[in-house]
């Protein structure tokens, strides 16, 4: 069986026609390389004295990528690395502007120089392997492809390599740990990263930044990073499901995630990056209409205070009172959804440690009567958002998958925001074969998971954000409706984290996790005291500023109606911010520092801006050259109060409306775990 499986190998990784080439076989080359379209990066590739093929990147002839080798671990053949000569290249151009139905930004350029690399052993097996690289001017990237083979080829490890050239700090957080993607950034010298997740964001000593990350993740494993001596990375595949060693498992032909290396001259154009949307494969759902941005209130808060539960008894919070009074809260103040925690039985005992087996995703508590609901909801113009905790025992949610989205789908609930609380390595999922193991979240089975979910929520016309999820590699662009998601500590380690957030927390995931924005953070608490001392660590002005800093185009109102009603003055913000945006930009920023991001709302033309700090204050100063030149716009400004500190007076804030114009510019003085928000209204 293994010879013949081995045999198959060797014969299929030879020429086959199903891998459409420009160039005809040319002659062995010993070295390749593209630039980006604006000049800057220089992609070159060149084998080492063994025929390993390796790549390597440099700015403006400045090294930032040392060759980096390239290959694959087999488990069914011997390694594919070496012995390697260049049998054909072919290169082209592409240069397109394409529209994302929602979005940060409605229009973006996908502008690259591709090289199409052919390589062959020239000894022994003279077998294939095919890298396709790709230079944009704010990155690298580069992917492999198998042709087709008849046996299944199953990759025991990859060999990709990031050989940073040069010293400078990182920004990373801890891969193959039990609390799975929820970790503190860590900020060490490059030297120092320990096993990391990405995306994992460097600033070089020469002041440029690079995150290392991957797209489009499809049916196949999630990809951590391992140092393996200096500053030289190896690509480290999320083990495979019942500690299987041998981590993907593929049918062929097939190409892998892109491994992407953002690349930008300073923080601030870093996290303005879209290379990540570009790397996708474009909108495979066709009219998308139905993908609704908006904001929503919910069962939820209420919740991390302890002050009710979702499980069953005295203090159910997913009653139909309760809803019926957030409904009214939501129709109240013009909020277009409310989320629903607990209605749905199996939350009774340790839910998120027991397996949750017990889920049911159909049936309601006694007290939750969820057709009133939502035909109220109806009534007031305010729909639903699902909720599908799962306690990560995914092969129990999608036995029941149709009917619990079939449910959605009747009663009109356009999102359902799933969740898969258990630790790492805990995940209940099927693989391929059809058997039920233990997993990684990232791992290849809960890949394959959360696109399954996914895929039929679209076929309901309803909408995703994952909690616990996979991470986010910018599938968003071809399946639109997967709209945001978690995947870093959100603002529900403020209410029971042990520890809760640092200052600097936001000011990290602006240039760490959010890089491949959307993310479901749960802004705008007011009510600054939880179950832990800490309680909230930012001012009020920050909780505003965060509905512009953190991108996603559903967001959540996240505090209790009646900490709103008590607060209309930053209600009021929270009620305009959009949540649909048509242009973005970063003004300025530092990792874990500071950044300040403009956006421009879809549907009008007000500008908001949102700046958020660390727990130093700091002023920042901006031109306002972003507005629409002549225009007059009145601008409504949240700013830190004289005592606004993120450990006494978070609630110092004030407001001051002045006019403004392009021309213009202003000091944002941010306090001590503090932030700015300001809505640019234009004038007639
Ligand atoms: C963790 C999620 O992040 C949180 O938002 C949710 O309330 C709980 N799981 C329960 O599902
Ligand atoms: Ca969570």
């Amino acid at each position: 069986m293994r010879r013949k499986i081995f045999a198959a190998l060797i014969l299929l990784l030879l020429p086959v026609s199903t891998i459409a080439l420009a160039a005809p076989a040319a002659p062995a080359a010993s070295a390749a390389g593209i630039a980006s379209p604006d000049g800057h990066l220089q992609l070159q590739i060149d084998f080492d004295k063994d025929g390993r093929a390796r790549y390597a990147v440099a700015r403006d002839g400045q090294a930032l990528i040392a060759p980096s080798q390239l290959g694959f671990l087999l488990a069914d053949a011997r390694k594919l690395d070496r012995g390697f000569a260049i049998e054909s290249q072919s290169q082209r151009e592409f240069d397109e502007t394409w529209e994302q139905p929602w979005g940060e930004q409605r229009f973006i350029r996908n502008r690259y120089r591709e090289l199409h690399l052919v390589l062959r052993e020239s000894e022994s097996l003279r077998r294939r392997l095919e890298v396709i690289f790709r230079a944009y001017d704010d990155g690298v990237a580069f992917r492999y492809v198998f042709p087709e083979q008849s046996a299944e080829l199953r990759i025991a490890e990859e060999l990709t390599e990031f050989n940073i050239a040069r010293p400078g700090t990182a920004w990373w957080n801890t891969a193959l740990e039990w609390n799975r993607e929820e970790y503190l950034y860590q900020r060490t010298p490059i030297e120092q990263v320990g096993l990391a997740q990405t995306p994992m964001t460097l600033r070089l000593d020469n002041g440029v930044h690079i995150a290392i990350h991957e797209a489009a993740l499809v049916d196949y494993s999630g990809m951590d990073l391992a140092r393996v001596e200096g500053r030289r990375f190896k690509a480290l595949l999320m083990p495979g499901s019942g500690g299987q060693p041998k981590v993907v498992r593929k049918t062929t032909p097939f190409a892998t995630p892109w491994r992407m290396i953002q690349i930008a001259p300073s923080a601030a154009r870093l996290a303005e990056s879209r290379l990540m949307l570009n790397l996708n494969e474009p909108n495979v759902l066709g009219d998308v209409s139905w993908v609704r941005p908006m904001k929503f209130v919910g069962i939820w808060w209420e919740m991390h205070l302890g002050l009710s539960t979702w499980g069953s008894g005295a203090k159910h919070g997913a009653t139909t009172a309760n809803t019926l009074r957030y409904i009214d809260f939501a129709a109240r103040n013009g909020i277009g959804g409310v989320l629903v925690e607990g209605w749905n039985k199996g939350w009774d005992g340790n839910w998120w440690s027991d397996g949750g087996s017990d889920f049911s995703f159909t049936q309601a508590y006694p007290d939750f009567d969820i057709e009133r609901v939502t035909a109220y909801a109806k009534s007031k113009g305010v729909v639903l958002i699902g909720h599908h905790e799962t306690a990560a025992n995914a092969a129990n949610y999608e036995r029941q998958l149709g009917p619990a989205l079939d449910l959605y789908a009747r009663l009109g609930v356009p999102a359902v925001k799933t969740g898969y609380v258990s630790d790492a390595e805990q995940a209940q999922v099927y693989g391929a074969d059809g058997v039920e193991r233990y997993g990684w979240h990232q791992g290849q089975d809960m890949v394959r998971h959360h696109l399954k979910v996914v895929q039929e929520a679209a076929k309901r016309h309803i909408s995703i954000d994952a909690h616990e999820p996979v991470k986010d590699t910018g599938l968003r662009r071809t399946y639109p409706n997967w709209v945001s998601r978690e995947g870093a500590r959100g603002q529900e380690y403020n209410a029971w984290g042990t520890p809760g957030n640092p200052p600097e927390h936001e000011a990290n995931l602006v240039f760490t996790r959010l890089l491949s924005a959307p993310m479901d953070f749960t802004p705008g608490i007011l009510s600054m005291k939880t179950q832990i001392a800490q309680g909230v660590p930012t001012t009020w002005a920050k909780q505003l500023a965060l509905y512009v800093v953190i991108y996603s185009p559903i967001q959540m109102a996240a505090d209790l109606p009646e900490v709103y009603e008590k607060n209309p003055v930053p209600f009021e913000f929270i009620k305009q911010v959009p949540v649909d945006w048509s242009e973005t930009r970063v003004l300025n920023g530092e990792v874990g520092e500071f950044a300040t991001i403009v956006r421009k709302d879809r549907n009008s033309e007000d500008w908001y801006l949102g700046a958020i700090g660390n727990a130093r204050p700091r002023v920042l100063k901006i031109k306002l050259d972003f507005l629409t030149p002549g225009q007059r716009y009145k601008a409504h400004i949240y700013k830190d109060g004289p005592k606004a500190d993120y450990t006494e007076h978070r609630e110092d804030m004030v407001v001051e409306v002045r006019e403004v114009n392009a021309k213009g510019a202003l000091e944002l003085k941010l306090a001590p775990g503090g932030g700015q928000a300001i809505r640019f209204e234009r004038m007639p």
